[in-house]
């Protein structure tokens, strides 16, 4: 059975003249890895912060666990949102038992945290001999004391290399199946698309879709293709049941394909009914067509 974990219901921010958000809604639900996914100053941060009441909102509500916020929830909320603080000087096990004192959490937690996010062959360095990746790892052992059951991420790889990328968006997924609901901002569609299972896209404070992620890859592919007898290739796409639709465009034919058919199958079916084709591309889908212009934007 579906639980819900979050819901935001018309959140509405300003900062003096700017709308930070502009009556956001949405819902978590438990098993999510939810991505919050806009450019910069979208109000992804602006709504982290309210729903981990560090900020206020000026309208609008949210709940977690479907009751109304309280204190008590804090301990089942895991959060990096501001730069965690470690001091440099103390070693991984050092800074965690810091970080389990103010949660009120056991120190046997932190051997649990550290092992998955596998620092525990270096709990006893200090922090300031950690790369980059392995600081971004211990934040979020910080956030896993107490074993929350919702771990909110602020755009986990910012600064990484893709080594350290590839790490952390792992270490993510691997804390997903070991049933945390994860809730992530990000900027980068390409993040959201490999680790989310779900999105909303913030567009200057408002949610101009949500939904599953698979759904946005879903969509049927759109294919170019030129052929030197254009006639025949016309004839020949009528004739394919495999071709949804298709229409000339200058020189060339745009052809939206069936789900599956992708466009190396698209080039078979034409080889084999004669035709060789002289240009064949696939062109982006245009939900991520339009993630990416809202995104490139910024
Ligand atoms: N303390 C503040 N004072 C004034 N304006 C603010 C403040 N914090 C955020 N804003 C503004 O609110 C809007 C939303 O900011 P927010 O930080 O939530 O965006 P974001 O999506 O997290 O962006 P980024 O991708 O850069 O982290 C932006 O226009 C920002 O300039
Ligand atoms: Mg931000």
């Amino acid at each position: 059975m579906e639980q819900t974990i979050l819901t935001i219901d018309k959140l509405s921010k300003r900062y003096g003249k700017i709308k930070a958000l502009d009556k956001l809604t949405l819902s978590v639900e438990k098993g999510n890895i939810f991505g919050i996914l806009g450019p910069n100053g979208s109000g992804k941060t602006t709504t982290l912060g309210i729903i981990l009441s560090i900020l206020n909102q000026d309208e609008g509500r949210y709940s977690w666990f479907g009751k109304q916020p309280s204190k008590h929830d804090r301990l089942d909320i895991g959060a990096i949102v501001e730069t965690p603080v470690f001091y440099p000087y103390l070693t991984a096990v050092q800074n965690l038992k810091i970080y389990a004192d103010i949660r009120h959490v056991p120190y046997n937690d932190i051997e649990r945290v550290l092992e998955i996010v596998e620092l525990l062959q270096r709990k006893n360095s200090r922090f300031n001999t950690y790369s980059l990746g392995m600081k971004q790892r211990l934040a979020i052992a910080a956030a896993l004391l107490g074993n929350p059951k919702v771990l909110i991420l602020d755009e986990p790889t910012n600064g990484l290399d893709p080594q350290g990328i590839a790490e952390i968006r792992n270490l993510i997924i691997k804390i997903a199946n070991e049933g945390i609901t994860i809730i992530l901002a990000s900027h980068l569609l390409d993040e959201v698309q490999k680790i989310c299972t779900h999105v909303a896209v913030l567009e200057k404070g408002k949610n101009i879709f949500t939904g599953k992620v698979e759904d946005v890859l879903n969509e049927t592919s759109t294919v170019e293709v030129k052929s030197d007898d254009m006639e025949k290739l016309v004839r020949v796409l009528e004739g394919l049941s495999e071709v949804i639709s298709f229409r000339k465009e200058g020189n060339k034919m745009i052809t939206h394909l069936q789900e599956g058919i992708s466009s190396s199958n698209l080039n078979e079916l034409l080889f084999s009914k004669g035709i060789s084709v002289s240009h064949l591309a696939q062109q982006q889908k245009s939900l991520e067509k339009h993630f990416l212009e809202l995104l490139g934007k910024s």
